[in-house]
């Protein structure tokens, strides 16, 4: 069943998360927002474009004077200052103006360089997200981040953009490769874990259902992730906060993305960082050995990596060092004091980072 949450600011309605099984109402909801007569910018990339730009261009011919169609080399990749220049030039050609608008169709670094995109042309126009994987659809089209990467450092360069609308189709599932469908678990199960118990027994309790991706329970699922979400962010939108839970496996998950230059997926790489953080978590008695290697265990039934081999233990740790939420005044680690209840540390040492990637090196036991 089609469903809608607004996410509000200062009590006022901000923008509306659309959660569709098509894209047949997206004309509708552009005029909504006052957008007729105006010209559409899809940016997209070298995967989803041609499975879905078509599709929406002719959907909103009917609404747009001129929707067009921008499209980069999928990956992580991409997702630097020159793909932005390149995407910029390409509405200055189409002559776009501060009235005209973008759709950011992809997963998360569609999402995250087109939002990029929209917040700096011409001082900000304005944007809305079609989020088209799993990841990108229960976290990164949500909450107005936006940014590309500076040579190794993640997201070093960006803005709060937020969109106008987020509108899903969760028929996009199905075109997904099995790996990047369980990528985006990886931030699924994050959810349960720093704020929603009862939500992490019910993931568990429908791993069949998942698995199947009945259309259903995904949208229940997405829903539901969207939910705690938006909880998080109307409450601290700028990160100054609670934000920072949601950053719960990313400190060690970013520092394991570099240091595998891009080849593990976002999401298994959360899944290693929950792992760690978890463990650190354990070490530091606010969880039973039971509990520690239940949340592990757990990762395994939605096929994301519970260890890693091949890394330089010590060269994670000092990644994690370099990573744009240390430079910013210290690492806010996230720990768990239970399932369902995350806190932020600014007193994990070094070592224990070291003694979390350890644990999740590959070794024959814990494969
Ligand atoms: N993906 C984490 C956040 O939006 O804050």
């Amino acid at each position: 069943m089609p469903s809608t949450i607004t996410i509000n600011m200062n009590k006022k309605p901000i923008y509306d998360i659309r959660i569709e099984n098509d894209f047949k109402a997206l004309p509708e909801a552009v005029a909504g927002l006052g957008f007729e007569g105006k010209r559409a910018a899809i940016v997209s990339d070298s995967n989803v474009a041609p499975l879905y730009a078509d599709e929406i261009k002719t959907l909103l011919e009917g609404v747009c004077s001129e929707v067009f169609v921008v499209s980069f080399e999928a990956g992580e990749k991409s997702k630097n200052m020159d793909t932005v220049t390149t995407i910029l030039r390409q509405f200055v050609e189409h002559k776009m103006n501060r009235h005209d608008f973008v759709i950011a169709l992809g997963g998360g670094v569609v999402g995250d360089v087109a939002g990029f995109c929209a917040a700096i042309y011409m001082r900000g126009i304005d944007v809305i997200q079609v989020p088209t994987s799993l990841l990108a659809q229960v976290d990164s089209s949500v909450g107005g981040k936006t940014g590309v990467d500076l040579d190794a450092y993640k997201n070093m360069v960006g803005a709060f953009k937020m969109p106008r609308l987020v509108y899903m189709n969760t028929a996009t599932l199905k075109s997904l490769d099995a790996r990047q469908f369980y990528s985006g678990m990886g931030e699924v199960m994050k959810y349960g874990l720093i704020m929603d118990a009862s939500f992490y027994e019910w993931i568990i309790s429908k791993m069949y259902e998942i698995h199947d991706r009945d259309a259903d329970t995904l949208e229940e699922m997405i829903a539901h992730c969207c939910a705690c979400k938006q909880r998080i962010v109307e409450r601290d939108p700028h990160e100054e906060g609670d934000r920072a839970l949601l950053n719960f496996g990313h400190t060690i998950g970013h520092a394991i993305e570099k240091a595998k230059n891009f080849e593990l997926l976002h999401g298994e790489c959360v899944a290693l960082g929950c792992v760690a953080a978890a463990y650190i978590s354990f070490k530091r008695g606010k969880l039973s050995t039971e509990e520690y290697y239940e949340i592990r265990d757990m990762f395994v039934p939605f096929k994301l990596p519970i260890s890693i081999d091949d890394i330089d233990a010590q060269n994670i740790v000092e990644l994690t060092r370099s990573d744009k939420k240390a430079l910013d005044g210290g690492i806010k680690f996230i720990l768990l004091k239970r399932v369902g209840k995350a806190y932020i540390d600014t007193s994990v040492t070094r070592e224990e980072i070291l003694e979390g990637v350890k644990e999740i090196e590959y070794r024959e036991d814990n494969e």
